[in-house]
């Protein structure tokens, strides 16, 4: 390691140099907050900073590198930290879309490729991945996380930390991930984004806080507060959080960074006073880096100096954060991230966008297909593309886009015209051109859902149908009895009953990316058959909101003939496509599960098998997804979880048997005594092609 390194390098620092090694200021590139801070360059200098974010390409940042490394005192190299949330340049589908392909490598493959790029490009280090669950759709950062599922969520973050970390952090074509936003910034009361969070410490270990264990275990080398508070303490505050459960319970070595004037925040919030009070309470709980807030900055060195901060705190504060620098190989050659004719290599190559392509087609959710209306055949005839989004470039990027340029993108109608050569298709934006040309066409395709803003920080909705002009436009079009395809391009699920019951089809698409277009038309024509399944359930109605599938049952579970039951009087219980669900161009018999030994104890693993055949026409890909339910329990437990899921591919009428092995893991919760383990009894395991399937089996826990 480089603690010899590190300890010599603290005992010539000073106090000043030492908190400059806390602070982290944007520079003055694609600000993501509120405030702006002139001189940031006359901080480097004096090395009262440490750190720069937005900052990026390779000549730019060694420009201020250089500042950092030959006009300071000790010549510390600075860390450049950057939002490369779903792609560099070459941008991939939104997190949401691509947790839709439920595939892992896929996943990794985009992390990184993304880190390839910024690495090119001056950065060390990504504020990603974002793992927070998400229940509640009128959220607007839902697209940037893997969103409903604690087990899926798991699996994603761990697959983009060793995406965007690899095996070493030394290697210069990998960045320094961040998991964020510690924690349970997902569970925003209504929806409303940074609003208050109470959640039971239940709830929080057992839904909240997995992702972000699965992230530490997979070596994630630094973590991001988020600006909620948790039982009454803002997380930017909260030594529960930083101290007693991300380093004494999971021995975390690295560092914990700030959201955005996150400790600043903390005076609204009501718990300081001034800014002194809330530094104080940020660096007692544990954190290390000061994002933009300037209170270290300012308050930090008198604080330790009057004694009412310990020295020994700050030390261990720069220690993480040196550890990372050294990591990432900095103070070997502070420029490895700089280089110019690299970064030109690098950047938006014919392979990433090749990447992002394959990713961006198997990140589409079919979620409706009556008579077979896709894939559109090439001799379809006259097709109509009607909607702004179809031609959009600039809404295939979605929000977090880091240096994505429009100018990049593949919008929908482009990419429809590369794939059939000659074939008539006509475009029209708006509503009333619509329906007239409607009557010349044989199929429609109607691009709906959200401008790129809709969704992302600060983008809570409070009604989260389609804007009405859209929902009005896809009904008339649909009333010409022509077949009327809807692709979706949104960063949330949307309530789309009225869509539901006009349209011939519907292709879910999220924001897909640089390759949108391309990857759109690749499943409308069917060159590829849509295999993507819903992480996150779509909702009838907002006033359903949180729905998601692994509710509880209640004391009094709904019945149709029973008043005084859990229901509605106006909507059903149940949402408009679950969990999981996806379709396909061909069709997918489950076989019943069986299991290799119906009791197992606690040590033992139990294997559940199933048969899955392809009982159409074509090849496809279909999602086998394991659930469990702890019938009874010491405290109540959900109807199902998700426990296990593979994504396999059979020829047209192949059958393939899936295993999956059951552990105590698999059994365990946070028990009625807080103790995490499993307890003996009875148990059904589901297995199916999403979250209501029927299909299970029942096995004993000794
Ligand atoms: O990384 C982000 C965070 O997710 C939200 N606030 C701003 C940060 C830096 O841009």
């Amino acid at each position: 390691g480089h603690e010899g390194r590190i300890d010599s390098l603290l005992s010539v620092m000073t106090l000043e140099e030492k908190v400059g090694q806390m602070t982290l200021f944007t520079s003055d590139w694609d600000v993501t907050g509120p405030t702006i801070r002139e001189g940031y360059q006359d901080d480097i200098k004096t090395g009262r900073l440490g750190a720069i974010f937005n900052a990026h390409t390779a000549e730019y940042n060694r420009g201020l590198q250089r500042i950092a490394v030959e006009e300071t005192r000790l010549g510390i190299p600075l860390l450049f930290g950057y939002d490369v949330i779903h792609g560099y340049r070459t941008i991939f589908p939104i997190p949401l879309g691509e947790t839709a392909s439920w595939n892992l490598e896929g996943a990794e493959e985009s992390a990184r490729i993304a880190a390839r790029e910024s690495a090119a490009a001056g950065l060390h280090w990504t504020y990603a991945p974002m793992v927070d669950v998400a229940r509640d759709p009128r959220w607007g950062r839902v697209m940037e996380g893997a969103g409903e599922d604690v087990y899926l969520g798991m699996k994603f973050a761990a697959a983009r930390v060793k995406g965007f970390q690899g095996d070493d952090l030394s290697d210069p074509f990998t960045l320094l991930a961040c998991a964020k936003h510690f924690a349970a910034y997902g569970a925003a009361q209504a929806g409303r984004d940074y609003h208050t969070v109470d959640i039971s410490e239940r709830v929080l270990r057992d839904i909240y806080l997995p992702p972000f264990k699965a992230a530490l275990d997979a070596g994630v080398g630094s973590f991001m507060t988020s600006f909620n508070e948790v039982d009454g303490v803002p997380a930017t505050g909260s030594e529960h959080l930083l101290t007693d459960i991300l380093r004494s319970e999971w021995g975390f070595m690295g560092f914990v960074v700030t959201d955005y004037t996150s400790i600043n925040e903390m005076i609204p919030h009501g718990v300081a006073a001034d800014e002194a009070a809330a530094g104080k309470l940020a660096v007692n709980a544990g954190v290390d880096m000061d994002m933009q807030g300037a209170v270290f900055y300012d308050h930090l060195v008198g604080q330790v100096e009057s004694g009412e901060v310990s020295q020994g705190e700050v030390d261990e504060a720069v220690r993480r954060i040196l550890r990372m620098k050294f990591a990432l190989g900095l103070f070997d050659d502070p420029y490895r991230y700089s280089d110019t004719i690299r970064e030109k290599e690098n950047i938006l190559t014919d392979d990433h966008r090749a990447a992002a392509r394959r990713i961006g087609r198997e990140s589409l959710v079919l979620l409706k297909n009556d008579n077979n209306t896709l894939p559109l055949s090439s001799d379809r005839g006259r097709i109509l593309v009607v909607g702004e989004l179809a031609d959009s470039q600039e809404d295939m990027l979605g929000a977090w886009h880091g240096d994505g340029r429009a100018t990049d993108c593949i919008t929908l109608l482009t990419g429809m015209r590369n794939a059939i050569e000659g074939a008539t298709i006509d475009y029209v934006a708006n509503m009333v051109d619509a329906v007239k040309a409607a009557r010349r066409a044989d199929v429609i395709v109607v691009a709906a859902g959200e401008k790129w803003w809709m969704s992302g920080e600060a983008a809570s909705r409070a009604d989260i149908t389609l804007p009405d002009e859209q929902e009005a436009m896809i009904a008339q079009l649909a009333a010409t009895g022509k077949p009327v395809v809807v692709v979706l391009f949104n960063g949330r699920p949307l309530a789309l009953p009225g869509v539901d019951s006009t349209a011939s089809a519907i292709l879910e698409a999220w924001y897909p990316g640089t390759e949108a277009g391309n990857a759109v038309a690749d499943v409308l024509f069917g060159g590829h058959n849509p295999g993507g399944r819903l992480p996150m359930t779509f909702p009838r109605s907002v006033g359903q909101v949180p729905i998601f599938y692994s509710a509880k049952n209640t004391g009094r579970p709904r019945d149709a003939n029973n008043k005084y039951t859990s229901k509605y009087l106006d909507e059903s219980n149940d949402p408009l496509y679950p969990f999981g669900y996806g379709l396909s161009y061909t069709t997918f018999e489950y076989g019943k599960p069986s299991v290799d030994q119906s009791t197992i104890n606690r040590n033992g693993t139990a294997t559940v098998s199933v048969d899955v055949t392809n009982t159409g026409q074509r090849e496809g890909t279909t999602v086998v997804q394991l659930y469990v339910q702890d019938v009874v329990g010491s405290v109540t437990r959900p109807l199902r979880e998700l426990k296990g899921f593979e994504r396999i591919e059979l020829a047209a009428g192949e059958t393939k048997t899936v295993t999956f092995a059951l552990d105590n893991q698999s059994f365990s919760f946070y028990r009625r005594d807080m103790s995490f383990g499993s307890e003996p009894g009875e148990f059904r395991v589901y297995v199916g092609e999403d979250s209501r399937t029927t299909n299970s089996i029942n096995l004993t826990l000794e």
